[in-house]
């Protein structure tokens, strides 16, 4: 094969052929370990199919796809299931178009995913936002609690729903069973953005899932934690909606997703749950035996912080650790050295998504390389620079519509120059595909410190604007 005709494909075999650790999405890992996946793997392409006499229609199943979801359904303890093949982002779009009305006045988290954000502007929602909370240790955004909510609920009396993300990119979950208790006597929707938890309706030992503590609608993506294919997702729907509710949001997966789903990526989502329901327990109950051994040696290593010790409502799989040393470079130290690549950093903190496919030798090598890069930047670790917190603007307000800004008149400027500007543009560091920076939000003091040390790293950062240091405000 002449590899210079396929860059991409290049650059995805020398990856393969790295044999690195990958403690990142999606959660099949390479698939190596999953033997069930062989049958689907030997026939990729003859599943690659259309909508033919038998393979039934995902926008109006009646046959093997409808069964499919019944089953589905079942797992997810939901009343409906959905299969997405556009990831969470059509099941976000959907639930919130389908569940709202241009408008409405919707509650959320500034933390929220890109999607939301989107699908707030498009479907033109007042977006209101709940006060910001960090873990002051770990300057990581934690969930709002039912106080936070009430608060809010009391601020803004014209609310529709309330949209939360629930477990976060750090694994915290939101208290959502007495959340959806109160949002029901008030007659408000709560949609969860469950991107994070596919897995945990398969163990006792994860937290509940959203549809258990009561909400109305939630999305989880498959591909992120299950033996999934990229983009796979479910969007579940509970028996507290109306079936006119449940009709919307079926009209808005069609408007949202492609009229082409991919069948090789609907039967990876069956296949997981399938294997799920016959292993999960298993491989979860070993998966943590094998991560309180791995936190264990974690925590020996001097200076060597784990997230989420001692925290019943978080997910023990999504493992978050603190050095001394700059989360960028300890990320890169452990690529370019150890063959470890995690899902993501933020300031001096990582995160590592661990699944039941990983390999023992794989969860074995971690705190071996991390005691390797301590002892060869002993002086670095003795004395830790601060790294850049990212953080949210406390009281954010959009001061034009997001949709709107597209047909003002703008102009690029350097970001340095950008105090007191309206940003035209949505800044968002990848991962966790959380905008720091909004249309229609003054830029403020902090907002051009926490931009400039952005544009400056080698975080995977999407901004509209053409030149690195450059962003784009209204004029
Ligand atoms: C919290 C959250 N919600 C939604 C999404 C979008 O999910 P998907 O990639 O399945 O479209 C992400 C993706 O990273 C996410 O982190």
């Amino acid at each position: 094969m002449d590899m210079e005709k396929r860059p991409l494909i290049k650059a995805l075999e020398a990856y393969t052929n790295e044999e690195t650790s990958r403690f990142h999405m999606p959660g099949h890992r390479n698939g190596k370990r999953i033997p069930s996946l062989a049958f689907l793997q030997e026939h990729l392409y003859d599943f690659d199919v259309t909508e033919i006499d038998g393979t039934d229609h995902l926008h109006y199943p009646e046959e093997s796809i409808k069964a499919s979801q019944i089953l589905l359904a079942k797992a997810m303890g939901s009343k409906e299931s959905c299969y997405c093949v556009n990831g969470s982002t059509a099941a976000n779009y959907a639930m919130i178009f389908g569940l709202l009305r241009p408008g409405d006045e919707v509650l959320l988290e500034r933390s929220c995913h890109q999607s939301v954000f989107q699908a707030l502007g498009l479907r033109g929602l007042k977006p209101r936002f709940i006060k910001p909370k960090q873990d002051p240790e770990w300057a990581l955004p934690l969930p709002p609690d039912l106080t936070d909510i009430k608060e809010a609920c009391e601020k803004y009396p014209l609310l529709k729903a309330v949209i939360l993300t629930s477990p976060n990119y750090y694994g915290k979950v939101a208290p959502l069973k007495e959340i959806s208790q109160f949002l029901k006597r008030r007659s408000l929707y709560l949609i969860v953005d469950e991107a994070h938890g596919a897995h945990f309706a398969f163990s006792d030992q994860l937290p509940p899932t959203a549809m258990f503590m009561g909400a109305h609608v939630s999305s989880v993506s498959f591909h992120k934690t299950l033996p999934v294919l990229t983009q796979g997702a479910v969007l579940n729907l509970s028996e507290d909606l109306q079936e006119s509710e449940r009709s919307r949001i079926r009209h808005y997966l069609r408007v949202f997703q492609t009229s082409s789903p991919s069948y090789t990526m609907l039967a990876s989502m069956e296949n997981a749950r399938a294997i799920m329901e016959e292993e999960g327990k298993a491989l979860y109950d070993e998966l943590f035996r094998e991560v309180g051994l791995l936190r264990e040696k974690l925590t020996r290593i001097p200076q060597v912080d784990v997230y989420g010790k001692e925290d019943a409502f978080a997910d023990a799989t999504r493992l978050v650790i603190k050095t001394p040393l700059p989360g960028e470079f300890l990320m890169g130290e452990l690529r370019k050295k150890h063959r470890i690549q995690a899902e993501m950093t933020l300031g001096s903190s990582i995160v590592f998504i661990l699944s039941p496919f990983d390999g023992k030798d794989d969860l074995e090598r971690l705190p071996e390389a991390l005691a390797a890069i301590k002892m060869e930047n002993e002086k670095l670790w003795a004395s830790p620079v601060s790294p850049f917190i990212l953080h949210y603007s406390e009281d954010l307000e959009l001061l034009y519509d997001m949709e709107e800004i597209l047909f003002l008149e703008k102009e690029e400027i350097p970001v340095k120059d950008a105090f007191g500007r309206i940003s035209a543009e949505t800044i968002t560091p990848y991962p966790p595909g959380i905008p720091v920076l909004l249309p229609g939000e003054r830029i403020g003091e902090k907002e051009v410190r926490l931009l400039c040390d952005l544009f400056q790293g080698s975080g995977i950062l999407k901004s509209a604007s053409k030149s690195k240091m450059g962003i784009t405000v209204l004029k």
